[in-house]
């Protein structure tokens, strides 16, 4: 089975396309000659030796290996030309100026279309509002038509061209696309390519027993392969759906499904299944999309006797949807949510394969800050693995749609003396409310009694002390969790990479329990941190002293702090050691311009001294550019409970 594949050589992918050529100038012959076939032509030159390369490694030695690379540049080609005019003078324009995403000036927003705006003509009127906070980057939640009632929050795909209609139409999704790029913004949509929903058409066709269909998925006619695979596998939703297989009596089959039982997992074995996402790919970048947000990338490739994750053919397979999209639409970018070790993290991110990454590191560490008041894991978990390859970025977040799971390397725990395991428990019952002493109200998720494992939910405003604070009307704990809030978002904006605000999170949307209600919601929990945007309070974001008012002018301040100093470009960050426990610490550099951030975890003062500051080369006098005050550090820096500084 596991014959070592040999790569092709120069010269052999050089003759295939010699050979491919022809063919694809024999189906456009009105196209051949114009302009744009030789720009296609030209991108084949650059890129077809590295698309043969990796698709040789996925699927080489089968017979058949000719025809599916040829079907595949059908694909790529149909696409381009179909791609409309404005997007390939935007692709000339990212090939001119390809690390565009690294700049300071983007600032990245997310939202659930109907929560935030009930469809796609209210986000065209919200952009007013993403505009005051200086949103360049949309990421707009699934969109798709998906199955009534339980559809994982629009993870579960029943067709990548039609949109469901509560939220608009693919018109209506190019026309916003356009109008937002107009105003500077990018678009960024899922891209749900490891699994479809069970009501996709491809689906369907299967469950009727179409043979083509069926080898889209992985099916099994009884347990033995399942059992066999299932050794080594982690179930993902263990309340919801033991195991990563479901059975469909009707088929008599068992089929792979590692999220919910209606969302099946494709069959990247087979070359149809990565040509036809290749078209749902262009597609949406036809469509206006900038960015795709590659889902679940983890679980692409399945090899019994693994974990089923993190695979190298799941790298290959992604580098290959990269090298397409080279291809025929150069301007999409790839973010990878691998929310997975993270040493494997960083695997996926590379101008190959993902140019971004979603940050969990970061992510987790931050929170575990935020409980212990301690910033030592924190440093030492990024010193080792904040840097990425150059051309790339971090797309940083405080939290997203999904639960928080405690992703830690063990190892970094280890080498600080701490016991990981124990600690992810401290964790759990901290952000759940269950420990003394802490402020923050989310809730256990997805707890696996039989290895102990949690993950956690909430708002970012109920895990920092909001939502308890305000129910004891509790002046002080409410001005703490503001605090910690801002704390959380300075780091996000400063620390390098593109800062990713959950929207709601900047007016403080507390956790919601209304999703009990919704059956297709309630049983999972992730709903209670998907509250309906609240436009309401948004409105008391004018009044500065409202809670609302300020947290949102706080990250306003921080937003435009970023955008208005070079040094937050790119994320080559160096960390510092501050000598203080609870303070975090990190110089950003870039353009001659440097600026030390310091982030205080702790709810008491804290001191840097003066020595320290000098070795750290600051003089003795400095800016404080958040809070616009010159400070002289004669004997030392103090800095406030919970407060973030970024000195000049
Ligand atoms: C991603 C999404 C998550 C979803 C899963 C399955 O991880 O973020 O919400 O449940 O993929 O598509
Ligand atoms: C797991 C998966 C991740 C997904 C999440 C959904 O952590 O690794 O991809 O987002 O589950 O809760």
């Amino acid at each position: 089975m596991h014959q070592p594949v040999q790569t092709p050589t120069a010269k052999e992918s050089c003759l295939s396309l010699n050979r491919i050529l022809p063919r694809l100038r024999n189906s456009f012959p009105e196209e051949v000659g114009s302009a744009d076939w030789q720009a296609f032509e030209d991108r084949l030159d650059d890129h077809f030796p590295q698309l043969f390369d990796l698709l040789w490694r996925i699927y080489g030695p089968s017979y058949d290996f000719f025809f599916h690379i040829e079907a595949i540049l059908q694909t790529a080609v149909q696409s381009w030309l179909d791609r409309p005019a404005d997007l390939k003078s935007l692709d000339a324009i990212r090939e001119g100026h390809p690390h565009w995403y690294q700049s300071n000036r983007l600032v990245g927003a997310m939202a659930y279309v109907d929560l935030f705006a009930d469809n796609l003509e209210g986000i065209k009127e919200r952009i007013g509002y993403l505009k005051e906070l200086g949103v360049s980057y949309l990421h707009l939640m699934p969109l798709f038509k998906s199955p009534e009632g339980d559809d994982d929050g629009g993870y579960a795909i029943s067709s990548y061209r039609e949109l469901d209609p509560g939220i608009g139409t693919m018109d209506e999704l190019r026309d916003l696309s356009s109008e937002l790029r107009q105003q500077g913004m990018s678009l960024v949509l899922d891209f749900v390519f490891n699994h479809t929903s069970d009501e996709h058409e491809w689906a369907q066709n299967a469950f009727q027993g179409d043979e083509e269909y069926m080898a889209y998925y992985r099916m099994f006619p009884n347990r033995t392969e399942p059992d066999e695979y299932e050794r080594t596998l982690r179930p993902i939703f263990p309340d919801a759906h033991p195991g990563s297989f479901t059975y469909r009596t009707s088929m008599g089959k068992w089929i792979w499904t590692t999220f919910n039982n209606f969302q099946w997992d494709l069959n990247y074995e087979n070359p149809s299944v990565f040509n036809a996402m290749a078209g749902e790919m262009l597609f949406l970048a036809n469509a206006g999309v900038e960015m795709l947000r590659m889902d679940a990338v983890p679980f692409l490739w399945k090899e019994k006797g693994t974990s089923c994750e993190n695979l190298e053919k799941a790298h290959l397979l992604i580098q290959a949807f990269n090298t397409v999209a080279r291809i025929a639409a150069p301007a999409l970018v790839f973010k990878s949510e691998a929310i997975v070790a993270p040493d494997e993290i960083k695997k996926y991110v590379s101008e190959k394969e993902c140019h971004l990454s979603y940050n969990p590191p970061l992510m987790v560490q931050l929170w575990n800050s935020i409980a212990t008041r301690d910033a030592r894991v924190l440093s030492h978990c990024l010193q080792k693995r904040f840097q990425l390859p150059d051309g790339c970025s971090w797309v940083n977040y405080v939290r997203c749609h999904d639960d928080i799971g405690w992703g830690f390397e063990d190892r970094d725990f280890h080498e600080l003396g701490m016991n990981p395991a124990d600690h992810r428990w401290f964790l759990n019952r901290f952000f759940s409310g269950a420990e003394e002493g802490s402020f923050a109200r989310g809730c256990l998720f997805q707890h696996n009694p039989v290895t102990g494992d949690a993950r956690i939910c909430g708002t970012a405003a109920s895990l920092c002390g909001l939502e308890k604070a305000i129910a004891e009307e509790d002046e002080h704990g409410i001005d703490f969790a503001i605090k910690r809030i801002l704390l959380l978002h300075s780091i996000l904006f400063t620390v390098g990479g593109i800062p990713l605000i959950y929207l709601g999170d900047e007016i403080g949307q507390l956790n919601d329990h209304s999703y009990h209600a919704d059956p297709g919601k309630d049983g999972d929990d992730r709903w209670m941190h998907r509250p309906k945007f609240d436009w309401e309070r948004a409105e008391k974001r004018k009044d500065p002293e409202s809670i609302e008012g300020r947290i949102f002018n706080g990250i306003l301040k921080l937003s435009q702090i970023r955008m208005n100093n070079q040094a937050f470009h790119e994320c080559t960050t160096e960390f510092v050691d501050a000598e203080n426990h609870h303070v975090f610490g990190y110089f950003r550099t870039y353009n001659g311009q440097s600026i030390l951030c310091l982030a205080n975890f702790s709810e008491h003062p804290q001191d840097l001294s003066a020595k320290r500051l000098r070795q750290l080369g600051m003089r003795k006098t400095f800016t404080d550019i958040i809070a616009g005050k010159s400070i002289v550090a004669t004997e030392k820096l103090s800095l406030e409970p919970l407060q973030f500084v970024a000195l000049l």
